[in-house]
């Protein structure tokens, strides 16, 4: 099992990194170099001042109104997806350091900070996976079937992977919390990898492993995939206003 470990969650980890950082590097500068349309692209109603054209952006960007006016099911999904996706990002910052003040605040009215993590956590988990469930089902029955590619399947079966293995730690985990995986990842970011005996000895590290392997998947993907949308649709929400 340590191998598995070394591979994905060391290995792993730095070649993906290292493929992503390079990979959005080119990315951007591809966009910076493109010569602009001579046509301007942008799309009515348009914002007559700067200030409203960012406005705009950001409404078009989070809210995503065209979206929820075309497809309310799939945007609702996608909310959902989204809002989620952040309270496991900001969960996921604990695997660095600790929050300050949140814990003592929550350890006042009698809870503890695994806990809370745990719930807060979970739900989130279950939320992206349900949401990718949906959009599973979406591209494998009815009419979007027919729009789909081999590349829609990859990233939702990736972003499923992912999920689910995240979920399984959540879950089963037990006797394993944020320090545990904190260690492992301190020491992966100061290049001295190590794994406490918690993680290897425990019940997850499978699942961390594979966690990890989708993860690194996923990174080492996301600049040549469409996924960059989540960096590139701020500017061109941009344009759209134009
Ligand atoms: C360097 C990247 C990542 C690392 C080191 C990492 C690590 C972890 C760890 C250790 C857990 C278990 C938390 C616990 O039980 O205390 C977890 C859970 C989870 N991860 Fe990740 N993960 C990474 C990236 C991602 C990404 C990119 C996604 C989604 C696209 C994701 C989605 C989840 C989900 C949904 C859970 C379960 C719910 C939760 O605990 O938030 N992870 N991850």
């Amino acid at each position: 099992m340590e191998t598995y470990l070394w591979i994905t969650a060391v290995w792993g980890v730095y070649l993906s990194l290292a493929v992503f950082i390079v990979g959005m590097a080119w990315r951007i500068y591809d966009w910076a170099t493109t010569p602009k349309s001579p046509v301007r692209l942008g799309m009515f109603p348009k914002p007559a001042t700067k200030t409203g054209r960012f406005f705009k952006m950001l409404k078009d960007t989070f809210i995503a109104p065209q979206s929820a006016r075309i497809e309310p099911r799939m945007w609702f999904f996608a909310m959902m997806f989204h809002v989620a996706a952040l309270a496991a990002f900001v969960g996921h910052l604990r695997i660095l350091g600790e929050y300050p003040i949140l814990p003592g605040l929550l350890e006042s009215m009698g809870i503890s900070m695994n806990d809370f993590a745990g719930w807060a956590g979970g739900i989130a988990g279950v939320l992206m996976m349900v949401a990718v469930m949906y959009w599973i089902a979406r591209r494998t029955y009815g009419p979007f079937k027919n729009l789909s590619v081999p590349e829609d399947y990859f990233l939702l079966a990736l972003l499923f992977g992912v999920v689910i293995m995240g979920n399984h730690m959540r879950f089963f985990g037990h006797g394993v919390h944020a320090t545990d995986y904190r260690e492992w990842f301190l020491s992966l970011l100061a290049f001295k990898p190590v794994f406490p005996a918690v993680l290897t000895g425990s019940n997850i590290s499978w699942s961390l492993g594979t966690h990890m392997l989708f993860v690194d998947v996923l990174f080492i993907y996301f600049p040549f995939s469409k996924l960059v949308h989540t960096i590139g649709s701020l500017s061109s929400n941009f344009v759209r206003s134009e």
